[in-house]
């Protein structure tokens, strides 16, 4: 269709590697931040709780807010962190497999509900230190938020964004009250420390916290998952190369972000122009919002050969994590828990098949696959 195409609702869609590449790491574009949203008018998607709240937070903040905030937070998941996360991480995928056994006993199973939907939710509910029994109820509220970041929602894909939003707020601003009562060694009572020096008032770095939790809670669970069940899906329908694999388990990195430029989680990241700006023969007003495609750049035969050949030993780059200033600060996290599920995937399943294509959730924004069906025969 082109490098820049003008989308039937407005604004551009931007589909070539180089261009979205540029775009994210040209600082002087924006992302839609609150008073972007405002301009938008009430009435519109943007008005809506969901997307408001959404406006507060990290990846909806531009410099100098965003430098501030971001800086706070540090390297989440430095080397260290990653160490110390390494065998809790490694005992939920072990447990889980287990219970994926036990399933499969019985002849098909679900691997996405059984497998990849909890890992993710284990490994950043362990890490933020909350109690499991939560689960269940934070993950169908993850599901339903993240409509607001679609690309076209609707307006009951709205409705329940926003009540989504109301709810994981008071979770979020209650969690923050009981760790600022009872502070320990958790990513919460850390940067409630932080703040409490960034801030002189108290209420603004309980409001500034809450957010990190709200955000880093809801940018983990669902783009994991994806994750995860396209590594299943993908290797198991190329098997000579999870048997490559298998005999070169040194590779399972590059395999991982071989799965994650062929199949991105998340499909669109949007921008606004910070002025007119002209591109090729295409003129792009101030504040119209582009869409960089960048699951279609991670296919652009321009940079990739054979892109769409999926191909584990092709060590290339992807959009997938974003890039600049807001490139994604959990991907340590995620690329740790595909790399842990696969090493104990490749040693305790090696029959393991699919048995039916994934069946995805009718989304481009946040991909979510909602069923794969596996055997062991
Ligand atoms: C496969 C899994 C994941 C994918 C594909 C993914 C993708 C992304 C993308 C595309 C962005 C940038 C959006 C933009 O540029 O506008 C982003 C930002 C972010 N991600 Fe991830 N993410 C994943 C997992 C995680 C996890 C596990 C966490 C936390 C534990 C996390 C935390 C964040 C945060 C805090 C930001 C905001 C960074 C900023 O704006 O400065 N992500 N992620």
């Amino acid at each position: 269709m082109g490098d820049i195409v003008p989308a039937p609702w407005g604004g551009y869609l931007i589909n070539s590697y180089g261009l979205c590449d540029r775009i994210l790491r040209d600082r002087a574009w924006r992302v839609p931040d609150s008073a972007w949203r405002a301009r938008q008018g009430g009435g519109t998607r943007w008005g809506a709780p969901s997307s408001t709240e959404m406006g507060r937070t990290l990846p909806a903040l531009n410099p100098p807010h965003h430098t501030r905030v971001r800086r706070s937070l540090g390297n989440m998941f430095d080397r260290k962190c990653l160490g110390g996360l390494a065998g809790t991480i490694e005992g939920h995928a072990e447990r889980l497999v287990d219970r994926l056994a036990e399933e499969l006993r019985g002849g098909e199973a679900d691997f996405s509900t059984l497998v990849s939907e909890e890992l993710p939710m284990s490994s950043i509910g362990g890490w933020l230190q909350l109690p499991p029994s939560d689960y269940t109820y934070l993950r169908e509220l993850a599901h339903d938020q993240v409509f607001t970041q679609e690309l076209l929602p609707s307006a009951s894909q709205l409705a329940l964004s926003d009540s989504a939003t109301v709810q994981l707020e008071s979770y979020f601003r209650a969690l923050v009250q009981e760790r600022r009562k009872s502070p320990g060694d958790d990513p919460v009572s850390r940067w409630l420390r932080t703040w409490d020096e960034l801030e002189s008032d108290r209420e603004a770095a309980d409001e500034a916290v809450y957010l990190l939790a709200l955000l880093v809670f809801l940018a983990a669970p669902e783009t994991t998952a994806t994750l995860l069940s396209s590594m299943v899906w993908l290797l198991l329908e190329h098997p000579r190369q999870l048997g490559w694999l298998r005999a070169h388990q040194e590779h399972i990195p590059e395999a991982i972000e071989e799965v994650l430029r062929y199949d991105s989680p998340n499909h669109i990241i949007s921008r606004v122009a910070p002025e007119d700006i002209t591109i090729g023969d295409v003129t792009i007003e101030k504040d119209r919002m582009v869409h960089l495609m960048v699951g279609v750049a991670n296919h652009d035969p321009a940079h990739f050969a054979d892109p769409e050949i999926f191909d584990i030993r092709r060590k290339a780059s992807h959009l997938s994590f974003s890039g600049g200033i807001h490139y994604c600060l959990g991907a340590p996290l995620a690329r740790m828990e595909a790399g842990t599920l696969l090493s104990v995937l490749l040693r305790r399943m090696p029959g393991l098949r699919v048995s039916a294509p994934p069946v995805y959730a009718p989304r481009v924004g946040f991909r979510r696959i909602m069923e794969l069906r596996v055997v062991e025969p």
